[in-house]
């Protein structure tokens, strides 16, 4: 495999993180970005990274701009890590539409504005591989979690439409759906919780936030793994080594099971537990890589 060159987004932590350094360690170029990246991607940058200021809910032209900017660097980019998000965390009832928007400009908004961004590079090569990270929260509910579920249910869709539209091109995507990982992704600074307000709720606001912190840090999956698994496959290295890119990988065990069971047996989720779904489902061995 020649050496490609690959954009990250979000990678002051988590996933994006350890993307740059197993995408570093097969020797091959990385532009690594986020939010004030040039003041927080030190570390990387001394592994060798380039580095790159990127809030994915830039206006297009601003980011139309850093993809321009990103292109120079290297002479072109190969693969696009669409790997930037957080958690909107309220409940349903509870929650004020400009979050919901918010969590959608930052995990559906921002990742396809920079594909499109991207795209007409993509196009005149008539080459390149999209990354998309979606969530098992695509597949499955569970208390608080309506708005991330949404716009990681909406990147499964519209990421579905953008492959048809794009392959005759000889661009691939790919919707990398990871169960539950040791990420910041539960950290106090990274998850957003909206003000609770209603007293019915109060109860089950406790439960849930406390399921929360007992999940950050606690999580089955390393990112690492994770990482170096999905890194060899756009390589076609390692256990993917003769394999092509699929146009939906699960990571983790868990994301396995959740995924083939909403698949086969949907209408039964919501009669078969009387309870509210507080995570208990997740403490699985996720290192699994399938
Ligand atoms: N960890 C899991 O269990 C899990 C499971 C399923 C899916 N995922 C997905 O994996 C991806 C990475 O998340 P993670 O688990 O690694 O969480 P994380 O440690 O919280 O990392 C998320 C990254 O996204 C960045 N980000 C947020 N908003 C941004 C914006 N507007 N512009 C640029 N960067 C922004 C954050 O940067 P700042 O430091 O600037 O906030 C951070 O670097 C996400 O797409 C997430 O949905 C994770």
């Amino acid at each position: 495999m020649p050496q490609l060159t690959w954009l990250v987004t979000g990678t002051s932590s988590g996933f994006g993180e350890q993307f740059v350094r197993s995408i570093l360690a097969k020797g091959d170029h990385v532009i690594a970005t986020a939010r004030r990246g040039h003041e927080r991607l030190g570390n990387l940058k001394d592994a060798g990274a380039a580095i790159l200021d990127l809030d994915v809910t830039a206006p297009q032209a601003e980011l139309d701009a850093k993809v321009k900017e990103a292109l120079k660097i290297y002479g072109g980019i190969d693969v696009l890590v669409n790997n930037a998000a957080y958690i909107e965390a309220a409940l349903i009832e509870e929650l004020d539409t400009s979050r919901l928007l918010k969590g959608f400009e930052t995990n559906l908004f921002g990742p396809i504005n920079l594909t499109r961004s991207l795209l007409p590079h993509f196009r005149e090569k008539r080459k390149g591989i999209i990354l998309f990270m979606s969530s098992i929260g695509a597949y499955m509910g569970a208390v608080g979690a309506g708005t991330y579920s949404a716009t990681k249910g909406a990147l499964e869709s519209v990421v579905n439409c953008l492959r048809e539209e794009i392959s005759p091109f000889g661009i691939e995507c790919c919707l990398i759906t990871p169960g539950y990982y040791r990420t910041n992704i539960f950290a106090p600074t990274n998850i957003k919780f909206g003000q609770p307000s209603i007293p019915d709720y109060a109860e089950l606001n406790k439960l849930y936030q406390a399921g929360v912190n007992a999940l950050h840090s606690n999580q089955p999956g390393d990112p690492r793994k994770a990482t170096d698994r999905i890194v060899d496959m756009v390589r076609s290295e390692g256990k993917a080594a003769g394999k092509t890119i699929p146009p939906r990988s699960p990571i983790g065990a868990d994301a396995v099971e959740i995924i083939a069971l909403k698949t086969s047996i949907n209408s039964r989720d919501s009669r078969s537990s009387p309870g509210p779904k507080l995570h208990q489902w997740t403490l699985v061995d996720a290192d699994k890589f399938v």
